[in-house]
């Protein structure tokens, strides 16, 4: 059995992952929508210009897109808006080519109303595909079977009228929830990804993954009384109710071992890989997600960043509850942003963001980048008119569009992105100033940072794979610790406050990198003065 008790250390344990959101990457066609050989024409930024190891693609299945790909109408092809097979094939083996590593997305919980699965299931109550969705009697009121709500407002349940059923759905209402508990469920989607493994990819990133398994008894959530809410953005309705039948039933358990089996059986020559989407704030309950065998998901997601209050001892308390709470043998992983998080700059301010980079690229675990958080892109404003996002047309100020604009790769029309009239999201207004092409003759700007944190932990055996030792004696507003092996010391001084502060050093030391870029191979007997919110990597 290949997991992560083996001593060698694997590719998804060593390497910084890349999320790539497809439709605002690079367009190649000039309709306006990124695609994969936009990808594929951006693969040598990705391994030589920036140096990440992996990228992981967010769907770029055929979808009628009404949740942008995350309503998949068939599992195991490309949509015509990003390319085919064969050009799916090609960005593999032209990643692969340079090393970089290939995660796609896959999204079990729930297809697309338009899936012929679904079209079969709701023609009929006989049809036989009828019990691969969640059919449900109304109540003798007419109202739906429980209480539960979808994520993107309103009931979770939609009436059918030609077959006089409501069905779950836990998104949209065009995003039927597949229901696995029925074996053949399971097993189409295992084949699945069986079908993605014989292409080569990497590994998985599992769309909602703890939702997979639900409540056998479908009960309604009990009323939220406490105002605590799901996750760290207030999610309206969503949040009346303590969502503890409609997620995270522990039969899930048994899904991710079967998945991390046919991960194992193809990990012979090529180690492959599986990150889930679980949302889980209590570190307990979410290091139980690699299994208690560490047999089922390499990696549960690790929001816990996201969720924290940005101070030093916010984040080390974040960092330390999670040391502790890991099961032996299972690895960390830590992230800043993806494509339904309000960009970090606009959280954090363009300073810190500085600092939350080299924290994110310093901790004991893998890295997930998002893409254009290397070059500080803000959330953007988007006027309503042109919103795209169906969760922010619904519940007005949950809008992921901001976060999802397109890339920007240099000051020409679109900033590079694209040569349509117009594209599926405005470019943001700043483009001219901040862009790739720009930032790379910028010898401080933050790509030349992300590229010089990135190129350092590509050289740092202690970064990539040392203990973590967090440092006691600090000013209130830092957060310090060490990185080591018994053959390499790296320590990590970070100011989260406005003001400059001093620390002491356990040892003389050589400054490698500031978050100021502005100095390097500095001895340093005793003491360094951090100036405001800075971060520096420094050698003992
Ligand atoms: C996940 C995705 C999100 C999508 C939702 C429904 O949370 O990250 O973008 O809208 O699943 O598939």
């Amino acid at each position: 059995m290949v997991n992560s008790l083996q001593n060698t250390f694997q590719w998804w344990q060593t390497g910084v992952i890349y999320q790539i959101y497809p439709r605002s990457y690079r367009d190649s066609t000039g309709n306006g929508v990124g695609d994969l050989q936009g990808v594929i024409n951006k693969l040598e930024y990705l391994s030589n210009t920036l140096g990440v190891d992996a990228l992981w693609l967010s769907p770029f299945f055929p979808s009628p897109m009404a949740d942008f790909g995350y309503d998949v109408s068939n599992y195991v092809d490309v949509h015509p808006l990003f390319g085919d097979l064969d050009m799916f094939d090609r960005l593999v083996t032209e990643a692969h080519r340079r090393g970089l590593k290939v995660i796609i997305d896959i999204v079990p919980n729930h297809s697309s109303d338009q899936h012929p699965w679904f079209v079969e299931s709701r023609s009929s109550r006989d049809n036989p595909k009828r019990d691969w969705y969640v059919w449900r009697d109304a109540k003798p009121d007419g109202s739906p079977p429980n209480n539960w709500l979808s994520v993107f407002g309103g009931p979770a349940w939609e009436w059918d009228e030609h077959t006089g059923q409501y069905y779950l759905h836990s998104f949209l209402k065009e995003q039927p929830d597949l229901d696995w508990r029925n074996p053949a469920v399971k097993e189409a989607m295992l084949d699945v990804f069986r079908f993605w493994l014989d292409r080569g990819v990497d590994g998985f990133r599992i769309d909602v993954a703890q939702r997979l398994m639900k409540d056998p008894l479908e009960r309604d959530n009990p009323m939220n009384e406490s105002g605590k809410m799901f996750s760290h953005k207030a999610m309206g309705e969503y949040d009346s109710q303590i969502h503890i039948y409609d997620v995270t039933h522990e039969d899930i358990h048994g899904v991710f071992q079967e998945i991390r089996e046919i991960l194992d059986a193809y990990s012979e020559k090529q180690p492959r890989y599986s990150v889930g989407e679980i949302h889980e704030y209590d570190f307990e309950k979410w290091a139980l997600y690699y299994g208690k065998e560490l047999d089922e998901l390499h990696m549960p997601f690790n929001f816990s960043l996201l969720d924290a209050a940005w101070d030093a001892s916010a984040i080390r308390n974040v960092v330390d509850d999670l040391e502790a709470a890991i099961p032996d043998g299972a690895w960390p992983n830590y992230v800043l942003g993806n494509h339904d998080e309000q960009r970090m700059v606009t959280r954090l301010g363009a300073l810190q963001a500085r600092v939350a980079a080299m924290l994110l690229l310093t901790l004991r675990g893998t890295p997930t980048l998002y893409y254009g958080d290397e070059l500080g892109m803000p959330e953007s404003v988007i006027p309503d008119e042109l919103l795209q996002d169906p969760w922010g047309i619904a519940v007005p100020g949950l809008s992921r569009d901001g976060c999802r604009t397109p890339m920007q790769w240099n000051d020409q029309v679109h900033a590079g992105f694209s040569t349509a009239g117009s594209t599926w999201l405005p470019v943001q207004p700043d483009y001219a100033a901040r862009n790739v092409a720009g930032q790379l003759g910028e010898p401080t700007s933050s790509l030349n940072l992300y590229r010089t944190l990135l190129a350092f932990r590509s050289e740092s055996t202690a970064l990539q794979t040392g203990r973590y030792v967090p440092l006691d004696k600090v000013p209130s507003s830092c957060y310090v610790y060490k990185r080591e092996t018994d053959r390499e010391r790296i320590l990590v001084a970070l100011n989260f406050s406005d003001e400059s502060a001093e620390v002491t050093l356990p040892a003389p030391a050589t400054l490698k990198v500031t978050t100021y870029l502005d100095k390097s191979d500095l001895s340093i007997d005793k003491v360094i003065q951090l100036r405001p919110h800075e971060g520096m990597i420094l050698s003992l």
